[in-house]
């Protein structure tokens, strides 16, 4: 595992690099096995809500613009009474993506998750079905797991004294169980979360005490994110990503278009123009579509696959993850906020294929220190420029205009959500 620092230039605090399947063809661990052979592509069919959202995007055309101004309070990204009800509304009770599904590629599999100010152990049971406990041992409370990496074999062994769980959370052994009369092992099992898995995500209610609706999730927005494969895909390359940014700042510096041309004008500005974007709600959550330089109105997209060559789509997921797709990747970022000005960011380059050539290696590499610049140069960056404005208080009020349309629109959900 790689730890490095950037420069002071940038406030972004650290990069760890995370090894993925990939990377075992790098090199960087032989003794693992080899993915098997390519499989034949799958044809990914866009829903009929995906499809009609596309037919009514336009084609380029830099004065044809959303001509609105909406005022967003800056105080929401710098005061801690709201960051303390956004926890308590948005992050608790409420399904929140914790993990891609891949990071649990078979079953018998399990990971901690400890972004999200408790540590959540993840598994994968003998059927395939996804479960979610907290990692804490029933026997002296102590952590249980500490892989941060994919573990196989369908038990999970406590460090402390060796208690066994298997992967639907209960307790399967225990050694010298004699010096325990009468423990009944079946009463001694993990608390579970509330989980789903849907659309390649693992959603988990962080807050054991009160139900969530997982209804949204399961019927509109897994089924929307279906279209693309997520479920299937494998995990290229993971970053984690520690921004000293109020979360909201870093879904807002990826949920408008203004900024594209200009601030990223060194690294992915010419692949984009000034047009506008179309924005449409699956339940709280938000689908937008636009057109890379080379998009045509009325071009012939049925799949997947014909979409993603000129086409974006991003997912704002609230309360935070953000989806955005590129020809041969799909970016997936789960926010897990620390503070109201910190927040980790954990990055996962999705693919259909791991790479297995040379080339197809240097591509993928390629990317992800695109995305590298892009994130941390560029729009996390801003996000820790703007929290430091907030904080400020100079300003009173974000003037948003009418490229900055989905992003006014996330918070519009998260407003919903927070005064419900
Ligand atoms: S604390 Fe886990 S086995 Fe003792
Ligand atoms: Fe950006």
């Amino acid at each position: 595992m790689a730890l490095f620092m950037l420069q002071n230039t940038y406030y972004v605090t650290s990069i760890e690099v995370i090894p993925t399947e990939a990377r075992w063809h790098h090199g960087m661990n032989r003794s693992k096995p080899m993915v098997e052979a390519a499989e034949a592509p799958v044809v990914r069919r866009l829903t009929a809500a995906q499809l009609s959202q596309l037919a009514g995007l336009e084609d380029s055309n830099p004065s044809d613009v959303f001509r609105e101004i909406d005022r967003l309070p800056t105080a929401i990204y710098a005061s801690q009474e709201r960051y303390d009800l956004e926890q308590e509304r948005l992050f608790r009770g409420r399904p929140v993506p914790i993990g891609v599904s891949a990071l649990l590629p078979t079953p018998r599999s399990h990971i901690a998750i400890d972004d999200y100010g408790t540590s959540v152990l993840l598994t994968r049971d003998e059927e395939g079905v996804v479960h979610a406990f907290f990692n804490v041992c029933t026997h002296r409370a102590i952590k249980l797991c500490q892989a941060h990496q994919t573990q196989k074999g369908g038990l999970v062994v406590c460090p402390y004294h060796a208690w066994s769980f298997d992967m639907k959370g209960r307790l399967k052994a225990l050694p010298r169980p004699e010096i325990f009369p009468g423990l009944d092992k079946s009463q001694m099992g993990l608390v579970e979360l509330e989980c789903v898995e849907a659309g390649g995500l693992i959603w988990v209610n962080l807050d054991h005490r009160r139900k969530a609706d997982f209804s949204v999730v399961t019927e509109q927005v897994g089924p929307d994110l279906d279209a693309f494969g997520l479920r299937e895909q494998k995990v290229c390359h993971h970053l984690r990503v520690e921004v000293k940014a109020n979360w909201k700042l870093i879904i807002d510096s990826f949920s408008e278009n203004y900024h594209v041309t200009r601030l990223h004008s060194k690294s992915l500005g010419n692949m984009f123009v000034d047009r506008k974007t179309s924005c449409e709600k699956v339940g709280e959550h938000l689908r937008v579509m636009s057109g890379r330089a080379e998009y045509r109105q009325g071009a012939d997209i049925a799949t997947y696959e014909d979409f993603r060559k000129t086409a974006v789509a991003h997912y704002t997921i609230v309360p935070g993850a953000l989806i955005i797709t590129s020809p041969s990747y799909i970016s997936v970022m789960l926010l897990s906020p620390q503070a109201v000005d910190r927040t980790v960011v954990n990055y996962y380059m999705m693919v259909d294929q791991l790479p297995e050539t040379a080339k197809a290696i240097a591509h993928y590499d390629k990317s992800l220190a695109l995305m590298t610049q892009l994130t941390t140069k560029e729009d996390f960056w801003v996000a820790e420029l703007g929290t430091l404005g907030a904080k400020s208080g100079v300003v009173p009020y974000m003037t948003c205009g009418g490229m900055e349309r989905e992003m006014v629109e996330f918070h519009r959900s998260v407003e919903a959500i927070l005064k419900a």
